[in-house]
């Protein structure tokens, strides 16, 4: 039976090392703040946005969310990163991705302050990121990595393949596992013969939006799957194909008008990895947490108790 990665006890853990921290930085003067910045209506957005700003009134960290219009510029968004920088109150800007279509995200990622880009972004924290400096890792994959460590799955020495090449996700993972001494290769939609690829990994990372793309053939028996993909579902036929006729998903799809699949197929990661991380309930959690976690060591930065 394969072990399933649960994301969020591996979430309440992290929490709970955050709070200690949070009333430290209340004790030295004001709690941590962070500021994100959610422009036009993209339902998914709309949710994590909603628990990012959850999470951080839990820990005590102060947070408020900007929705400027769908038809905010460039510039205006810039301008407004631009107040959120010289807000002394405020130690972490997040820009949820993906911004409106017309917009240029290079230009806005660029205008968030190093020292307050807690999803690690700016191009200044790539570079550091890529020459192994310390500063703020992108959330999601800075989440793998305490995943794989707190199951004490070894990484050192091990095949690593991400498939999917984003600047999110992708490039930042393969990073991380490199750093941690993985064996690593990046994969993506040119990759010729994917599934041969795949099945070379210890560790399998899965990336690249597609749902349920991963199946049987791509993994090795026994390797540790991390599925990062959250694809909605809203045809019933597509939910019926998934899940080889599941009554019981299709169960969930008549009540709810959907369902949930990530990258990998759920029924041949269950049937052929030795570990792998459910969705929903594997990484997503740990994306927020690290954002915590990434609040947090701004604001102690920022504060000087570290
Ligand atoms: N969109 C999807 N994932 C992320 C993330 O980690 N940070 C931001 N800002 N936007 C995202």
């Amino acid at each position: 039976m394969a072990l399933i990665l649960d994301g969020n006890r591996i979430r309440d853990q992290i929490k709970s090392e955050c709070r200690p921290r949070v009333e430290q930085l209340i004790a030295k003067g004001r709690a941590p703040g962070l500021a994100v910045v959610l422009a036009g209506h993209d339902p998914a957005s709309q949710i994590y946005v909603r628990n990012k700003v959850k999470t951080s009134q839990e820990l005590g960290i102060y947070s408020e969310t900007l929705t400027p219009p769908e038809s905010i510029s460039t510039a205006e968004l810039v301008a407004l990163v631009e107040e959120l920088n010289r807000r002394p109150e405020i130690d972490g800007i997040l820009v949820q991705m993906p911004l409106p279509a017309h917009v240029d995200a290079k230009r806005v990622l660029l205008a968030v302050a190093p020292e307050k880009d807690v999803d690690g972004f700016h191009p200044c924290n790539v570079g550091n990121l890529a020459t192994g400096r310390p500063g703020p890792k992108p959330c999601t994959p800075a989440g793998i990595i305490e995943l794989l460590k707190r199951y004490q799955i070894p990484i050192r020495g091990k095949r690593a393949v991400v498939v999917g090449r984003s600047d999110i996700v992708g490039k930042p993972a393969a990073l991380l596992l490199l750093h941690e001494d993985a064996t690593v290769t990046i994969c993506h939609s040119k990759t010729a013969d994917l599934p041969g690829v795949c099945r070379q990994a210890d560790i399998l990372v899965a990336a690249m939006g597609r749902a349920a793309m991963i199946t049987a053939d791509f993994i090795a028996p026994g390797a540790t799957v991390i599925d990062v993909g959250i694809n909605r579902i809203d045809n019933r036929d597509e939910v019926a194909r998934i899940f080889r006729g599941s009554a019981e998903k299709l169960a969930a799809f008549d009540r709810n008008g959907s369902v949930l699949v990530g990258d990998v197929h759920p029924i041949d990661v269950a049937a052929t990895a030795g570990a792998y991380t459910p969705v929903p309930g594997g990484v997503g959690p740990l994306t927020i947490a690290m954002l915590m976690v990434n609040t947090i060591d701004s604001a102690e930065r920022r504060i000087g108790v570290c």
